[in-house]
């Protein structure tokens, strides 16, 4: 018997997270999501994510300047990151960028990799648009760090926290087939920065971490309330899927959308354009419950997603990258336990093919 795409297999035990899709709850070490991203920031899920140790304690703030320093480091790169990305996307400049670093060097590659992906996103962002890269600052927070150094000025209080509300919402997801392709990687012991480097060519799919820019081509070309459900019901007549619903764990709605959409609402302005995203929402989960029976297909992260970088300024074509920046301390610390205990992964196929003569 297969299950296709690995639907339902457990092919690992972690410490790290527990994805429960009938409860609709997501667990990350203990701690309930919506706790964390009220309680503590990136460095902190970091620190929990990797050591195990208490998102609030005093290690956060020793964590937050050690990637400090390492966005700095990481700046140095950023010439070398510029003569491999030409003429290439941004999340393809940073496909090649990350596959420059060194598999060994003096600072911890998962401190490096978390440093290294918001540095060079923020670079190629600017370089993108004509501008010079923008040195980090490591006395900030690396969320609003991350945020300034894609903007190019400082962001107010809020939005550096809805920033933070996000990379901490993102930060880990059970066996997602990015973080599994980065076990995969891991258990051939080829190194961090491989595995980080596969996790990313698996996130940049239409299918998983590529939804949330179509998410808003999706709602610029639905445009008017009275076409939401005719757009829809002809979007799935013709076999395409509505970006930002359905999930292969979650048979509800995903906990980490409401999280993202009660971020979305701290920030200023907007509320035209969340009204109607609202009504897509309710007209999508009709339509599908309508033209997909028994699926049990919902909102998932990307939906609010999409408009929470929407309203903090950044760009359709940086939000793959920004959901790295974010789930890189996921992709890490499933590294680290792959490394301490796992064997080689290695499935097995079925031959179907033609008989030897
Ligand atoms: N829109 C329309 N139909 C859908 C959608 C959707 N968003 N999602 C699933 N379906 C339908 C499928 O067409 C299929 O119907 P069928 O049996 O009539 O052919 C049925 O529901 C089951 O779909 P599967 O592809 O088997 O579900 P799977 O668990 O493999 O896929 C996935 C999960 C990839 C997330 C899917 O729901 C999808 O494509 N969603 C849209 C893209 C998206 O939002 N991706 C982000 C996911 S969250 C993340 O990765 C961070």
């Amino acid at each position: 018997m297969i299950n296709d795409g690995l639907e339902g297999v457990i092919a690992a035990e972690t410490t790290l997270s527990d994805v429960d899709g009938e409860g609709g709850r997501l667990i990350v070490r203990g701690r309930e999501l919506r706790d964390l991203v009220s309680d503590t920031d990136f460095a902190g899920v970091a620190a929990l994510l990797w050591d195990g140790l208490s998102p609030m304690g005093g290690q956060r703030k020793a964590l937050a300047r050690a990637l400090g320093a390492a966005r700095s480091d990481a700046f140095t790169l950023v010439p070398g990151l510029m003569a491999v990305a030409q003429g290439l996307s941004l999340v393809e400049g940073l496909r090649a960028g990350l596959a420059l670093l060194p598999d060994q060097a003096p600072i911890a590659p998962e401190i490096r990799l978390c440093a290294a992906l918001p540095v060079f996103t923020a670079a190629l962002h600017r370089a993108s648009k004509g501008q010079l890269p923008m040195a980090p600052d490591p006395t900030l927070d690396h969320a609003g760090d991350y945020l300034r150094m894609m903007r190019g000025s400082r962001p107010s209080a809020a939005e550096a926290r809805a920033m933070d509300a996000y990379l901490v919402t993102i930060a880990d997801h059970g066996l997602n087939a990015s973080t599994f392709a980065a076990r995969v990687i891991a258990s051939t012991k080829a190194g961090m920065v491989s595995a980080v480097v596969g996790a990313l060519c698996a996130l940049k799919g239409p299918l998983h971490g590529g939804a949330p820019g179509p998410v808003l081509d999706m709602l610029d070309e639905i445009g008017d309330a009275a076409r939401i459900e005719p757009w829809l019901e002809a979007a799935i007549g013709q076999g395409e899927r509505l970006m930002g619903f359905g999930h292969r764990v979650y048979k509800v709605r995903d906990p980490r959308a409401d999280v993202l959409k009660a971020a979305v609402a701290t920030l200023r302005g907007g509320d035209n354009r969340i009204a109607f995203a609202e009504a897509v929402e309710t007209g999508a989960i009709r339509v599908l419950a309508r033209l997909k029976p028994g699926r049990r297909l919902d909102t998932n992260v990307e939906f609010y997603t999409a408009l929470l970088l929407e309203a903090l300024g950044l760009p359709r074509d940086a939000f793959t990258s920004t959901f790295a920046v974010g789930r890189v301390a996921g992709w890490t610390a499933h590294v680290l336990e792959q490394e301490r205990g796992g064997r080689i992964i290695r499935p097995a196929s079925r031959y179907v093919g033609p008989l030897a003569a």
